[in-house]
């Protein structure tokens, strides 16, 4: 295409996709379908890497820039960033509302409500309609540049939508991470024996300040905004107009927001909501009541740290006390031993909790529990219960101390804690729950995506002492599987086929699923995509290693810890003799970049792993079974059940002769 077409065409395109993005993030009601989507952005970023120069940073493609900083740069902000007043009962707002009125000497006042999303605050600076700038709120003065990371919440648009008639605006939010999300990226990092966030807000905040926008951009991540605190044309006169001009130009508002004229109207619909929040999806800690016109507020003006037109009603934290029963130490992946409580259950928020976290040896001690304590629990960050303290005007004398392990309740082998080390660790690398955790981990979804081996089948495997290590998932034979309890034959192979399509998972994931220490999936990726090879891993020196972005010291260790261990060593020998490629990381441009594949059936010129290896070379991935996700299903000779599926769900079926014109090798 000429320059001139190109232009055009990708004018036209990020504006679509632009247009997409706020139908889908924002608004919640997208108009095309996700294939369409990546259809849109497949076409964006193939024109775009034909032609670099057009290239414009407002460009959908645009959100994660790679290029991790060594520290945040200060920004001072257009217009000083304050707080609220907080208040905690209808008492308190009465007399908010008494000054209000009788400062506006008594004329009829509305207020806006709006929930109070408990994350961090940000600040949003757009000239003339483009997001220049994201920076965090700091001491209110000052605050953080942290742009790069703001860039990547896929609800944050890079640019205004004209019909809000925003240009040059400084809007003010709040950046989230909804609970399931929150409750997904926990469960990740502790079966990689990271640290858990205790709560959403650590978890946005710690994001939103991770130097490289990698990580970031890997965050389920979420914003509404709130206020608008500069603009160089008309201002609206009222709150709600400033928000309606906010929501036209494709910035998230919240739904929530309401109007009212009467301080009752106020706590009526505050009352309903503190029931409802747990319905929402993400924490809210209380509700925000502002007043509505602007001239009101600006004659209201401000105390030295807030302003005297708003203030925040708190809820109270969500907490119930129960009997704590006993503790169990469950062993992870690492061997690490976490003390876990089993409670009386109790509902909290809406849902049951039976057991909370205790983290570790070290809290255990510092909340000073012991068993057959009233404890009292409380949900923070709405998913994982944890254990606050014990209601020691409670004890009745019957109560017992915890005994920390100091054998493996599991395998019974010494569990040791070191130096610097919050927790013990079972020193037993084949102990059974170690090793199913490590299988579980490695077949999972985000890992070498084994469909159909899950928690219960690992149980199996390893109980029936067919697997000791995941190589030996490549030896196990269809006689192996019907064995066991409930596997038939057609479960059987189901479970051998999609075995040995995970042969054909590029490095990252292999690297992911091999569960080192402090190897999460974005490090993972990030140190396949350096290295390229795992020979050229296992010959990385901790100091090449540090030199990966995102990959510190700690991490860098780990990695070469993992590598120069004979064990592993001989696993990885093992999983190679096996037939894994681990190689190929999806290059990120080529024709194919979006596009999933899947396999089935032996094709005659070429075998399915040069076959995977020729797609990624062409920037597209390979799948284990046909899912919404896959574009194209390649049939050679004898295709399995995966043909049928493939045409039940109407996906593109290829032959050999037409994969091989589409990869460009006939
Ligand atoms: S208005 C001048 N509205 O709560 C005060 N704040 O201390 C401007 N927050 O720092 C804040 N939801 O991070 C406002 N609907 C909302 C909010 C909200 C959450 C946060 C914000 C602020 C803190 C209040």
């Amino acid at each position: 295409m000429d320059e001139e077409r190109a232009r055009a065409r990708i004018k036209d395109l990020v504006e679509i996709i632009s247009h997409h993005d706020v139908k889908y993030y924002v608004e919640d009601d997208p108009e095309v379908t996700d294939h369409e989507y990546d259809r849109l952005m497949n076409e964006l970023k193939a024109l775009e890497s034909e032609h670099p120069e057009l290239v414009s940073p407002d460009s959908p493609t645009q959100r994660v820039s790679g290029r991790p900083v060594d520290e945040f740069p200060q920004v001072e902000h257009k217009v000083v960033m304050l707080s609220l007043d907080n208040c905690y009962s209808p008492d308190d707002l009465r007399e908010f509302d008494s000054r209000v009125r009788k400062w506006l000497g008594e004329e009829p006042v509305e207020y806006v409500v709006e929930p109070k999303v408990d994350g961090l605050g940000i600040a949003l600076l757009y000239e003339g309609g483009a997001l220049v700038r994201g920076a965090t709120r700091g001491d209110g003065r000052v605050g953080e540049d942290v742009t790069s990371n703001i860039r990547t919440v896929r609800s944050v648009p890079l640019k205004l939508k004209p019909e809000g008639g925003l240009r040059t605006v400084e809007v003010r939010g709040e950046v989230y991470m909804p609970s399931k999300g929150l409750q997904r990226l926990n469960e990740e990092r502790e079966a990689e024996g990271e640290p858990v966030f205790a709560n959403a807000r650590n978890a946005a905040a710690g994001s939103i300040r991770q130097l490289d926008s990698r990580i970031a951009a890997s965050r389920p991540l979420d914003a509404y905004f709130y206020t608008l605190s500069y603009s160089s044309g008309r201002m609206p006169e009222t709150h709600h107009g400033c928000l309606d001009a906010m929501k036209a130009s494709g910035l998230r508002v919240s739904p929530h927001t309401r109007v009212f004229g009467s301080v009752d109207e106020v706590l009526g619909h505050i009352a309903s909501w503190e029931s409802k929040r747990d319905g929402l999806g993400y924490d809210i800690d209380g509700m925000v009541v502002k007043v509505d016109s602007l001239a009101q507020q600006e004659r209201l003006g401000y105390t030295a740290k807030n302003p005297r037109w708003a203030i925040a009603y708190k809820y109270p934290p969500k907490q119930k006390v129960t009997k704590l029963l006993n503790v169990v130490f469950q062993v992870g992946r690492t061997g690490a031993l976490t003390p876990v409580a089993r409670l009386e259950p109790v509902e909290i928020g809406g849902v049951t909790v039976s057991r909370a976290t205790l983290h570790n040896e070290d809290e255990l001690r510092r909340r000073g529990v012991m068993i057959g304590d009233m404890v009292l629990i409380e949900r923070a960050g709405e998913v994982i219960p944890q254990v606050v303290r014990p209601l020691v005007e409670r004890r009745t004398g019957g109560e017992r101390e915890i005994v920390v392990p100091e054998t493996c309740p599991v395998c019974g082998s010494t569990a040791v804690r070191e130096d610097g080390e919050s927790v013990r660790r079972c020193v037993n690398a084949s102990c059974p729950a170690q090793v199913k955790e490590r299988l579980t981990h490695y077949c999972s979804r985000g890992a070498m995506d084994i469909e159909g081996i899950g928690p219960a089948l690992v149980d199996q495997l390893v109980d029936g002492g067919l697997v000791k290590d995941v190589s030996d998932l490549y030896g196990l034979r269809e006689t192996d599987l019907l064995t066991l309890e409930g596997i038939g034959e057609k479960s059987a192979r189901n479970i051998l086929d999609a075995v040995k399509s995970s042969m054909d998972r590029d490095l990252g994931r292999v690297l992911h699923a091999l569960g080192m220490r402090h190897v999460g999936r974005t490090t993972a990726s990030l140190l396949a995509e350096r290295f390229g090879s795992m020979d050229a891993l296992k010959a990385a020196s901790v100091d090449e290693l540090s030199k990966v972005e995102g990959v510190g010291k700690v991490v860098a260790e780990s990695v070469r810890d993992f590598m120069v261990d004979e064990g592993n060593r001989a696993l990885l020998r093992r999983l190679s003799e096996a037939g894994l490629r681990m190689g190929g990381v999806p290059k990120a441009d080529g024709p194919l970049v979006g596009k999933t594949f899947l396999f089935t059936g032996e094709l005659k010129s070429m075998s399915r792993t040069d076959a995977g290896s020729a797609v990624e070379s062409l920037g597209g991935r390979v799948g284990s079974s046909v899912t919404k996700a896959t574009d194209y299903v390649v049939a050679g000779d004898d295709p399995g059940s995966k043909l049928e599926k493939a045409k039940k769900l109407k996906k593109a079926v290829l032959d050999e002769d037409a994969f091989l014109d589409l990869i460009g090798r006939r």
